[in-house]
């Protein structure tokens, strides 16, 4: 077994086979395929090779995470696949580990990803992020006073302008770009029925404002938004009035709710709809999901970029790092796990080391990431996940680290 990078004169049809079988592509569907080529080669991408043939496929992109005002450079776990021939080996873990470690040398202070269920990437230091609020609603049940102007029809070959437009896009807190326009390609290549309705207000025409579809209905629905951008909260009403539009036959549209906005505030009875269409087709619900998940690959200049009016408040923090156990002893970068001496405040900083006299604060890596992103509050997170500290200290943290709710809006 050797690992090394993708090739893809030698591990394209591997890989190929490998998200067949796992239900990543289907059989014959050259788009998709096509995607999988974009996607491989643009980001950096590690293979397990048995016998001649690629078994393990990681790949990783460059990015950045925005926390509070300031952008963070990030690593994003792009995807991660064993063939049915390769499972239980720790191959996934050895490559994940290795990228993620890879990443770390290069300057990412944080990875992310999007997980398939929770456990596995607890295991390489991740810890859980917010729920993510995805409508399932009825397009003419959308209360909107702004009147949408007829929209762009965009489609796979926009992808460069829409990337572009992803970019621009209103950002919050927790919220991630990833750099590769494969990012942006393939998620269209793979869409099926994939469509764009968009608005060009730029200066030079640039894409301000779009919602991305899928539907395997396409004359009722649902639609599924996958994305959608805008620079301004009066161009996200145009594209809830675009919705509007579409409900004269569309009768269910997915989406997920933007970080700023409570969509409720939008719909025409939500409840009643809710108990008419239950159990059909077209049931109108939201369904919570916690399904993303970041960890710190640099201690120091996460909580660098962390500026909270309250405190200072300041301990001494043990990390652990489960990441190091799948990394070999002579690696460059072997997790986090150690001494720091912490402040959070108007000014933050996570120093090497142990002070004398400070209230002691224990974490796994996941479990502080959580903390500093403002997932939960230190007092929860102390009931639910691997941290612990003196009362008085997590009442401390609880009082100073009140941050706004971290939402990617960029699903990986
Ligand atoms: C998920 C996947 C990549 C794992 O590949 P793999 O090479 O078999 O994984 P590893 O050998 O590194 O790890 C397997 C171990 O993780 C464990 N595991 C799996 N899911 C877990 C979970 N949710 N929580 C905790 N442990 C879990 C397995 O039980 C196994 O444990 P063992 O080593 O004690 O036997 C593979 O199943 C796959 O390709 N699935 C389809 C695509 C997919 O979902 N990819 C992930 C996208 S986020």
């Amino acid at each position: 077994m050797e690992i090394r990078a993708y090739d893809p004169e030698t591990d394209f049809a591997g890989v190929a086979r490998m998200w067949r079988e796992i239900g990543w592509l289907d059989a014959g569907e050259e788009k998709q395929e096509q995607g999988l080529k974009v996607f491989a080669e643009q980001f950096d991408s590690l293979v397990a090779v048995i016998d001649g043939s690629p078994e393990c496929f990681v790949s990783t992109g460059t990015g950045s995470v925005r926390y509070l005002t300031e952008d963070l450079p990030l690593s994003v776990l792009t995807a991660v696949t064993t063939s049915h021939v390769a499972r239980r080996q720790g191959l996934a873990k050895t490559l994940a580990a290795r990228s993620i470690a890879r990443d770390a040398v290069a300057g990412a202070a944080v990875s992310a990803l999007g997980m398939f269920d929770q456990g596995y990437y607890n295991k390489l230091g991740f810890g859980t992020g917010t729920y993510e609020y995805w409508h399932a609603l009825d397009p003419a049940s959308l209360r909107v006073s702004v009147a949408a102007r007829p929209p762009k029809r965009l489609g796979p070959d926009d992808w460069e302008a829409i990337h572009e437009s992803r970019i621009a896009r209103r950002r919050g807190h927790g919220s991630c770009v990833l750099d590769a326009g494969a990012a942006t390609e393939a998620e269209l290549l793979w869409a099926s029925n994939g469509f764009g309705l968009g608005y060009a207000d730029g200066p030079d025409g640039e894409l301000t404002h779009l919602l991305w579809f899928s539907a395997k209905g396409m004359e009722f629905g649902p639609l599924n938004a996958w994305f959608m951008t805008y620079q301004t909260t009066e161009q996200f009403l145009e594209l809830m009035s675009l919705l509007v539009q579409l409900g004269d036959n569309v009768q269910l549209v997915r989406m997920r709710e933007p970080a700023d906005i409570q969509l409720q505030d939008l719909i025409h009875q939500p409840f009643r709809r809710r108990r008419m269409t239950e159990k059909s087709e077209y049931e109108n619900r939201v369904r919570a999901n916690a399904y993303w998940q970041m960890r710190m690959c640099d201690v120091a200049r996460c909580v660098a970029a962390t500026s909270v009016p309250g405190g200072p408040v300041r301990f001494n923090l043990v990390v652990t790092d489960p990441i190091e156990a799948a990394l070999d002893d002579g690696a460059e970068w072997r997790g986090v796990g150690g001494d720091y001496i912490v402040t959070f405040g108007p000014e933050s900083s996570a120093e090497p080391g142990v002070e004398d006299g400070l209230p002691t604060l224990r974490a796994g890596v996941g479990a502080f990431t959580r903390l500093w992103l403002g997932v939960r509050p230190a007092s929860g997170l102390a009931a639910t996940d691997d941290l612990t500290g003196p009362g008085e200290l997590l009442a401390d943290l609880d009082r100073v680290l009140r941050l706004p709710t971290p939402k990617p809006d960029w699903d990986f």
